[in-house]
């Protein structure tokens, strides 16, 4: 036994944790009979903060993956060393996200009917989701109301102004030019809102008329590409607050974000574009010069073939992609020539993540 426990904290000097200090309090908190957690909910019975802060180790038995402590208080926790292993260095049970390849639609398509009756079939067709950021699934029904059936195997869906759902179609004087039959160049739902939605729902009910393919673009891919190629317009994308503005005779909705936005280690957090809703900030004009060509070199990759995917959504197909990550269009269809008629819904991040983790953790 050669760990060194201080008054406070302990030091491992061997096994997977060699090096790492456990404070006291952070060890006595993590205490999990039933003394002190719901061995059903998994929630603590007690309030932490009330804890007293002198507590000190006063004795421990570490042997192979099991810590025994007995704390000043005396209490007693059996630890395993598996368990503080993934809470110290944050392993997730989720791989890290990949951006696309070439072949990235041959791995897309999910046979709904094989899914309803194989866990293992589902687990892989939402890890691909969590991978590449969208599936397409293939053998659902074709009626109306398919998509809100499916979102809800799910959880919980997110409702908005436009309703708990919407029919892609085209109509007259329509609120937004979703519900017209011209083609639309890739863009994010919704930048306007708070939160944005996370995730979109689109199902195909039918899709006859000429035209009318969808697109997606990886906004993980460009930004990779941006910040290794073209630094100086990833830095300006990723450093501008654009408002994003809807209105309609209801309501009026803003937000600001950037066209790029990373999170606190400087990853690839969230793509938003809409330049039908976009309303640049009134910069000095040698930053919106640059800005301009940024934003333009932007749309420029997401409507070139190297990092957009096309292909038909038939009757009885769904795709679900991650609004905060792919761009998503479609081409224009002359609606003289058939019937298209989509209908979609949102639902957020922690659905899809939760469903995920609960089928993952047994
Ligand atoms: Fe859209």
């Amino acid at each position: 036994m050669s760990d060194i426990v201080n008054n406070t904290f302990i030091t491992f000097t061997e096994g997977p944790l060699i090096g790492k200090s456990l404070h006291s309090l952070w060890l006595r908190e993590r205490l999990s009979d039933k003394k002190h957690l719901d061995q059903i909910n998994l929630q603590r019975l007690y309030e932490p903060s009330l804890l007293d802060e002198n507590i000190y180790i006063e004795k421990f038995l570490h042997k192979g993956n099991n810590l025994m402590i007995i704390f000043s208080d005396g209490e007693t926790g059996n630890f395993s060393i598996k368990d503080i292993l993934d809470e110290v260095y944050q392993h997730d049970i989720f791989p890290k996200k990949k951006q696309w390849k070439e072949n990235i639609l041959k791995k897309s398509y999910h046979n709904y009917k094989s899914l309803k009756t194989s866990l293992e079939l589902t687990i892989d067709m939402l890890r691909n989701f969590h991978l590449f950021g969208f599936v397409i699934l293939t053998h659902m029904s074709k009626k109306k109301g398919a998509v809100i059936k499916f979102a809800e195997t799910l959880g919980p869906v997110r409702s908005t102004n436009f309703g708990k759902y919407f029919d892609v179609i085209s109509k007259p004087n329509p609120n937004d030019l979703a519900y017209t039959a011209l083609g639309l160049s890739p863009h994010t739902d919704n930048p306007y809102r708070k939160p944005v939605p996370g995730i979109q729902l689109l199902h195909c009910i039918v899709n006859d008329a000429e035209g009318g393919n969808s697109t997606l673009v990886d906004g993980l891919k460009i930004t990779n590409y941006l910040k290794k190629n073209e630094k100086h317009y990833f830095d300006i994308l990723t450093s501008v607050e654009i408002l994003f503005h809807f209105a309609d005779k209801d309501v009026v909705l803003q937000n600001w974000g950037r066209l790029i936005e990373l999170d606190s280690k400087n990853n690839f957090k969230q793509i938003r574009f809409s330049g039908r809703l976009d309303y640049v900030p009134a910069l000095n004009p040698e930053q919106l010069t640059l800005f301009y060509q940024a934003r333009k070199r932007l749309y420029e990759l997401c409507t070139s073939k190297d990092f957009m995917i096309n292909f038909r959504l038939e009757s009885g197909m769904l795709v679900m992609f991650d609004n905060h990550r792919l761009l998503h269009g479609r081409t224009k269809y002359d609606p003289s020539s058939g019937n298209r008629h989509l209908q979609g819904c949102y639902i957020e991040h922690d659905v899809v993540e939760g469903k995920l983790r609960r089928l993952l953790i047994k």
